[in-house]
């Protein structure tokens, strides 16, 4: 695996695979890698000849209270597993060099879609994402590139951004990889206590009593909203940002299920803001 932290290097290589005839697969992350983020690198690896990784912590997609400074890294322990799953390069770029002085260009998916769920928490969250993968999505040229519906709104917002400005490669949706418990993976987990990680559960337990309920033929948006918050609420400290059912491809809420639906919620347990999601054909 070659490990490439310039732009310059980056484009040179992946030109020589598609030389080749290769095709190029690309899944970025923030990295402090867990199993996750590899069944997105799995799947590139099936569908493509070469397969670029990228690292990097995206300052400009951090508010200014969160976690930027605090967040996990391990690049050893990352290279370690990349390398085992024969990934072609990982690209693991300096702040300087995707954020040069002077940097002034930003991508904004503007509406609805960026304004809420995680959009009204977190401003300005999106357009530091939307910039930073097209910045990616330049460097490394790729024809499909990997993200997971964990971050469901993320999907969304790549994907209306990928056909609003044409950019010539296919978005592919993974599922969410959890734990064998159910939490759903994420680097943040590991800012959970023991105590917290315990709790945490009723996340995904809310979800999957709300998916049973919804195939029981419960209909009403709110009376699901209302189960899965009495089912959080049932850990005294957790704090709710938000549960919400909308459309799966607008993001709009809805009060009655049909179609392609998608219930998301953000929960703070403890130090982390940890999100989950469960998107049903009703
Ligand atoms: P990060 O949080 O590191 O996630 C990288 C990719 O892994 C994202 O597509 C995310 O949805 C996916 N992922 C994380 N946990 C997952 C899980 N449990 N199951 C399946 N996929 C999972 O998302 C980002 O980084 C950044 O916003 C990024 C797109 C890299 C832009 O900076």
């Amino acid at each position: 695996m070659q490990i490439i932290k310039t732009v310059k290097e980056l484009r040179s290589v992946v030109k020589s695979a598609k030389k080749e005839g290769k095709t190029v697969g690309f899944v970025p992350t923030m990295g402090f890698l867990h199993d996750g983020h590899m069944s997105l690198v799995d799947y590139a690896k099936k569908d493509n000849d070469f397969v670029v990784v990228s690292i990097f912590v995206n300052p400009t997609q951090f508010g200014e209270n969160e976690d930027l400074d605090a967040y996990p890294r391990d690049v050893e322990g990352d290279t370690r597993k990349l390398e085992n799953r024969d990934v072609d390069v990982l690209f693991f770029p300096s702040v300087e060099e995707m954020y040069p002085h002077g940097y002034s260009t930003y991508v904004n998916v503007e509406g609805e879609m960026t304004g809420v769920l995680c959009g009204s928490s977190r401003p300005g969250h999106f357009k530091g994402v939307a910039t930073i993968v097209t910045k990616l999505f330049n460097m490394v040229s790729p024809d499909n590139a990997y993200f997971g519906q964990k971050d469901a709104q993320q999907v969304s917002v790549i994907e209306r951004m990928v056909r609003d400005l044409n950019m010539d490669l296919n978005i592919i949706p993974c599922p969410i990889f959890r734990e064998e418990d159910g939490l759903a993976m994420s680097s943040r987990n590991t800012y959970l206590s023991e105590q917290e990680r315990k709790d945490a559960l009723v996340l995904s337990q809310s979800l999957f009593e709300a998916k049973n309920r919804i195939e029981q033929g419960e209909r009403i948006s709110k009376k699901i909203i209302d189960g899965i918050v009495d089912k959080i609420k049932t850990i005294d400290y957790a704090i709710i940002d938000y549960v919400e059912i909308v459309d799966a491809l607008t993001l709009n809420k809805i009060e009655t299920l049909e179609g392609e639906i998608l219930i998301a919620l953000a929960v703070k347990v403890g130090k982390p803001r940890l999100i989950d999601n469960m998107r049903l054909e009703v």
